[in-house]
């Protein structure tokens, strides 16, 4: 017969009160663990919703000042910057990309002027200026390498010439970190950096961002050069191989589906690991919390734990606010 003190080892002892299991939490979340993506369109005093990602607009530039100041004021400490592209900029040679007076390029000056204690990551990638929405240049149907990583360079050091602090290549063109931290370092840009998006998958969960800046691809997908799914020993080497190549932080994307990948790569870099919470990650929750399926608060901070608990240094959301202002 099992007696009065049977278990001797009671788990439950360290759940009875909050302050207990906030003695013994092993993970914390805090505002300046999060990076926010912004989205920035021309004109003057104007927002608009994202269709697919609702509560998330496109400012234009004035408008993105004073969310910026808002998103430091609540103690998020950086941001990843996107630029909407008129239709009659794009063409197939990324020309507006590296413009020293495109959107892009305007906006990083603007929030260095007016925020500068942001970090500010602008994105590298062709897909939001290319007539075919792909990352890089297409020839005779195929995305050619050596070419985009050209383009993509100079896209990097013209982000440094107005100030970025870091630059954020999205691309997945192999070589470019090499590529773009030596064009970085000839251009004076020494003390720009690098966060690198290194495991990069080809993934449906990127749908609702391509809402937000129009960039779906024209044609086909991009499965010769995002990672296939199935892939976490190649995640490894791209997060290697970027670091050798001279990336200051390697990033894992999407988030929730990857949680291993964000430990293996954790556990085989000396650089600091972010992951991106995506777009479609996002939209799930919304949804959801909308139909009155989940509690959006309670989830939302679920699944941010999660990446910290599997090794993420940083995190890319579009919760970076909601979150923030929570934990306050
Ligand atoms: C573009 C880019 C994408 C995202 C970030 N940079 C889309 C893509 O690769 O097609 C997705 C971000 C998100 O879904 O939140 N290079």
């Amino acid at each position: 017969m099992i007696h009065g003190q049977f278990p001797t080892i009671r788990g439950r002892r360290l759940r009875v009160n909050q302050s207990l299991r906030d003695m013994v939490a092993e993970h914390h979340l805090k505002p300046a663990d999060f990076v926010a993506p912004v989205f920035v369109m021309e004109g003057e005093n104007e927002k608009v919703e994202i269709p697919s990602m609702p509560d998330y607009y496109r400012y234009t530039l004035d408008l993105l000042l004073e969310e910026i100041r808002e998103l430091y004021e609540v103690g998020v400490r950086g941001v990843n910057l996107y630029a909407k592209v008129p239709e009659d900029k794009k063409d197939n040679k990324g020309t507006e990309a590296f413009n020293p007076d495109g959107l892009m390029q305007r906006a990083i000056r603007a929030i260095e002027k007016e925020i500068p204690e942001i970090t500010v990551m602008p994105d590298v990638a062709l897909d939001p200026y290319s007539s075919y929405g792909h990352d890089g240049i297409v020839k005779d149907g195929e995305i050619v390498n050596d070419e985009s990583v050209e383009i993509l360079a100079k896209m990097a050091v013209s982000h440094a010439a107005a100030g970025a602090d870091l630059v954020a290549p999205s691309d997945m063109m192999d070589g470019r970190i090499g590529a773009i931290r030596e064009a970085l370092d000839e251009a004076g840009h020494k003390n720009t950096g690098i966060m690198a998006y290194s495991a990069k998958y080809a993934s449906a969960y990127y749908g609702p961002f391509r809402d937000a800046l129009d960039s779906a691809p024209g044609f086909g997908d991009k499965k010769t050069y995002q990672m296939d799914p199935s892939n976490v020993r190649e995640g490894i080497k791209e997060a290697q191989l970027d670091e050798q190549e001279g990336a200051d932080i390697v990033m894992v994307k999407p988030g929730l589906p990857y949680l291993d990948v964000i430990r293996a790569v954790k556990e085989n870099v000396r650089v600091p690991v972010a992951v991106y919470n995506v777009s479609g990650e996002y939209a799930m929750i919304k949804a959801a919390a909308d139909r009155g399926w989940l509690d959006e608060e309670q989830v939302m901070l679920e699944s941010l734990v999660g990446f910290k608990r599997a090794g993420a240094d940083l995190i890319f959301t579009y919760f970076a606010k909601e979150a923030s202002k929570l934990l306050l």
